[in-house]
């Protein structure tokens, strides 16, 4: 009884047949940080559909801002079957250390939007992180009273998302010369737990206590954290008086700059960036080889010398939106919808 029951799990194996014979898809599995910033459930939704109508079951868990529940769902969805992974890291040094232990079970990662610090990753695909930062510095810089002049505030992402880190470098690009020359000071200079706005909306109430309201901009790293912000600044009459920045062009930061409130945020095109992860997932699923990728050295990506080896990347553009192009950029390109975007807004341009 037994050597027969052995018999049919092997014939099931080589055939790939299970159950009542329907044939067992393979499986991929995506790992997503959290669902609370809003591109990360859209991006779930659109992998799903393009992995699927690929032909392959997909498994998505969401860790909640737990890197240590982040690090046992990969090496479960492994236990299950998953012989590639797209994962958003809560925290790209803790996810690098179950990187390394399924890339020994031959498992194949790909670092979604932001790095696993480990030089066995698969691929990482993103944006041009470093030029969202410039971006956000220069939309807050071109909203100052020219020459800009004055204190600033410095409000960045979560600490342990590299991403972060990838701003703040293009931030410090474009506003260190003018700090070197005395034209701008740092009046505050914070990073926000989790990309949380609650958390967000706490440290400028603090900041805003601390500086007695001595500030001339702020520039903060995502939409979520600026709305945040946001809401402490207007509760003092702030609100649209101080440019601040965000990123990612949400429904709710276009509709604030539409309102007057937010001043700049950066578009991501997201609907470029899940395909070309699916792609590649599928591609190693089906052990081909991947190209067109550039060999990146995690030292430089990371900004840390320790780090050796190199990591096969690609990034995509990112543009700057302001309220002169928000249609244009955001809306007539489908992104967001003009109903969401003009929402309550007076005077709304034509749809
Ligand atoms: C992403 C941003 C996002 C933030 C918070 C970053 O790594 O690049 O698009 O707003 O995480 O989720």
């Amino acid at each position: 009884m037994k050597k027969i029951a052995i018999a049919m799990v092997a014939i099931a194996a080589i055939t790939g047949l299970v159950g009542c014979g329907a044939p067992a898809k393979p499986k991929i599995g995506l790992s997503f940080s959290d669902f609370a910033t809003e591109r990360w459930p859209r991006e779930r939704d659109q992998m799903s559909t393009i992995l699927k109508d690929a032909g392959y079951e997909v498994l998505v868990q969401e860790a909640n801002h737990d890197a240590k529940l982040q690090n046992d769902q990969v090496k479960n969805m492994v236990t299950q079957g998953a012989k590639v992974i797209i994962a958003v890291a809560e925290d790209g040094d803790a996810l690098a250390t179950a990187v390394d232990e399924v890339a020994k079970k031959g498992v194949q990662v790909i670092a979604y939007d932001r790095l696993i610090k480990s030089p066995n990753i698969a691929a990482y695909v993103s944006f041009d992180n470093v030029d969202v930062g410039r971006n956000q510095a220069n939309g807050v810089l071109a909203a100052m009273k020219q020459p800009p002049k004055g204190n600033i505030v410095l409000l960045g992402g979560s600490p342990t998302d590299n991403n972060a880190h990838l701003f703040r470098k293009g931030q410090m690009e474009v506003l260190q010369p003018l700090i070197d020359k005395g034209d701008l000071k740092v009046v505050a200079d914070q990073w926000v737990e989790n990309w949380d706005a609650a958390n967000a909306k706490k440290v400028m109430e603090n900041i805003i206590t601390a500086t007695n309201k001595k500030f001339d901009a702020v520039v903060a790293s995502n939409d979520g954290t600026a709305l945040g912000a946001l809401e402490a600044m207007k509760a003092v009459g702030m609100a649209g008086k101080v440019p601040i920045s965000g990123q990612d062009a949400t429904e709710a930061g276009c509709n604030s700059i539409a309102r007057g409130e937010l001043t700049v945020t950066i578009l991501k095109d997201t609907r470029k960036l899940t395909p070309l992860a699916c792609d590649l997932a599928v591609k190693l699923a089906k052990g081909e080889k991947i190209t067109d990728l550039t060999p990146t050295p995690l030292a430089d990506l990371t900004g840390d010398a320790s780090k050796t080896g190199t990591v096969p990347c690609k990034f995509l553009q990112v543009f700057q939106v302001t309220k002169t192009n928000l249609k244009q950029l955001v809306v007539d390109s489908g992104f967001q919808s003009y109903d969401g975007v003009y929402k309550d807004v007076p005077n709304p341009p034509a749809k």
